[in-house]
């Protein structure tokens, strides 16, 4: 597939498969928009990028995907600049074993690997129809098999109820039933 020219979102390219996927779009020509946290980091990939491949194309935007907000501000800043976006790759990931809690108090690992990508994608998803044909890719991982999810604990922290020890309000009881 000749992607030359073509509008690449790639979240969590300052590491690993990221890192790799932003290398070999930008070797065959895409132009790459790099959601990451850290600017520093972002701009040294930047750098690597260009000077590996010779590819210019390559913007860095602060997008913090523990974030809501974080993650409009990107979507809004992207829009304000690109009108096409024809490959989005929904590849950060993380694996927390302590728990922590998001910037809007969700449980971090269900936050970046589950609600950021699907806020992401609903907020670009227009623009990606209309930049047809383009791709949306989501990646993975096995270890969702040995996760189980507590709905409860889920529910009561993030809507604020210390440590779940009052009574659960109804509507939390309803949701974390039908989870
Ligand atoms: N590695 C494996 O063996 C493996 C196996 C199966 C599936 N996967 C999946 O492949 C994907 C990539 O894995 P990887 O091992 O290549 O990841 P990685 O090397 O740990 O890199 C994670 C990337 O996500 C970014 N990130 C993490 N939290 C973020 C946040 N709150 N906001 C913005 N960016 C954030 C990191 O940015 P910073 O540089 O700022 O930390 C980094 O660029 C993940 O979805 C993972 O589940 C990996």
């Amino acid at each position: 597939m000749d992607i030359k020219g073509k509008t690449a979102i790639i979240t969590g390219a300052t590491s690993g498969i990221g890192r790799v996927t932003a290398m070999t779009l930008a070797r065959r020509g895409a132009e790459l928009v790099l959601p990451v946290r850290s600017t520093e980091k972002g701009e040294a990939l930047k750098k690597e990028i260009r000077d590996k491949t010779g590819n210019a194309s390559v913007e860095v935007m602060s997008c913090n995907l523990a974030s809501m907000n974080s993650i409009r501000q990107f979507a809004e800043a992207f829009r304000e600049k690109h009108d096409r976006l024809h490959i989005l790759i929904n590849n950060a990931g993380i694996w927390e074993m302590k728990r922590r809690q998001s910037d809007d108090g969700i449980e971090m690992n269900f936050a970046v690997n589950h609600l950021a990508p699907f806020l992401l994608t609903n907020l670009l998803i227009d623009i990606i129809k209309a930049s047809a044909p383009a791709r949306i890719i989501n990646v993975s991982s096995m270890i969702h098999k040995q996760a189980r999810i507590l709905c409860s604990m889920c529910i009561i922290r993030s809507i604020g109820i210390p440590g779940g020890k009052k009574p659960w309000p109804k509507p939390a009881k309803k949701i974390s039933r039908c989870w």
